[in-house]
């Protein structure tokens, strides 16, 4: 779970100085393992044809040996020996120097709770649901897996150069709500958009958002809300493009430049901009009910 959109919550840190606490897999009730296993099957009977083929490929990771909630011990094991990532539980948002430490040390933080069975569709505060579902199945891929501690290093230097917001851009655009190139045309990769029933075709199908080429500095520029379907996605061409733009960039003089520019709204296109597709933008505020799609 990050906090990277979201102010923080005083939650107090219950066991160690990293924020971490114990799942407790055997906590969880039987309703609890019903809402996992309802959404889990929902999403991974839409997700073909939709997302990324790496994502399709890691999910196996998460067809554990019990069904409903994944245990972490379980799940570890395996994430352990795909690419070095592990899976921690946290109890809510942490601050953002230890959402970036334990990036940068391969370690995921998950929230343990789970929604309600009357939040299917959408909660605000990322639930084990987005955090595993969501994120868990590229960390399974070594490239991913290599661009999310990259990230993390990003983070402890963004920090100390003042530049969060920029980074959280990027983690923003590419992270929960990145689309790429994959076969036959665009697909979705994002954790927000491949745990959210609506998103999860709006991203795709619906005329009404921009879907504009990644473009780092440009993308590290972009606002963007937490409170609606996103009205502007941005393309990578691949996984190792992504990685490799990053790690190669040094990032600080491109924080400066931003800063001296404005920031741009979603609906905002540029002169610049490689337009994938020019949204309507006529579909707003469509969390939690089914998009209009055509
Ligand atoms: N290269 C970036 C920097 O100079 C770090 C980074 C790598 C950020 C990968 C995001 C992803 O800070
Ligand atoms: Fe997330």
């Amino acid at each position: 779970m990050n906090d990277l959109a979201t102010p923080i919550s005083h939650t107090k840190p219950l066991q160690h100085s990293d924020w971490t606490i114990p799942q407790a897999w055997h906590t969880y009730s039987a309703q609890d393992h019903a809402v996992w296993d309802k959404l889990f099957t929902r999403q991974s009977e839409m997700l073909p044809g939709r997302a990324a083929t790496a994502f399709l490929e890691g999910l196996d990771i998460l067809r554990l040996t019990k069904p409903g909630i994944p245990d972490f011990d379980e799940l570890n094991e395996r994430l352990l020996r795909a690419t070095g990532w592990q899976v921690v539980a946290v109890p809510g948002l942490v601050p953002d120097d230890v959402f970036f430490d334990h990036l940068a040390n391969r370690q995921f933080v998950a929230g343990r709770f789970i929604r309600r069975p009357d939040q299917l569709d959408y909660l605000e505060e990322p639930d084990i649901f987005h955090d595993v579902f969501g994120h868990v199945p590229l960390l399974a891929n070594p490239v991913f897996a290599d661009y999310m501690q990259a990230y993390g290093k990003g983070g402890q230097r963004a920090g100390a150069q003042g530049a969060i917001d920029q980074l959280a851009r990027l983690y923003w655009y590419t992270v929960e709500f990145g689309l790429v190139r994959d076969g036959s045309g665009l697909k979705i990769f994002g954790a927000g958009i491949v745990s959210s029933y609506g998103e999860s075709r709006f991203a795709l199908d619906a005329r009404s958002p921009h879907r504009i080429e990644f473009d780092l500095r440009r993308v590290m520029r972009t606002r963007y809300r937490i409170d609606d379907y996103q009205q502007c996605y941005f393309v990578i061409n691949s996984f190792d493009d992504l990685l490799r733009q990053t790690l190669e960039t040094d990032f600080a003089p491109l924080y400066h430049a931003n800063e001296l520019l404005p920031v741009l709204d979603i609906t905002t296109l540029l002169p610049s901009d490689r337009v994938v597709t020019h949204g309507t933008q006529d579909d707003v505020h469509s969390r939690g009910r089914v998009p209009n799609v055509k």
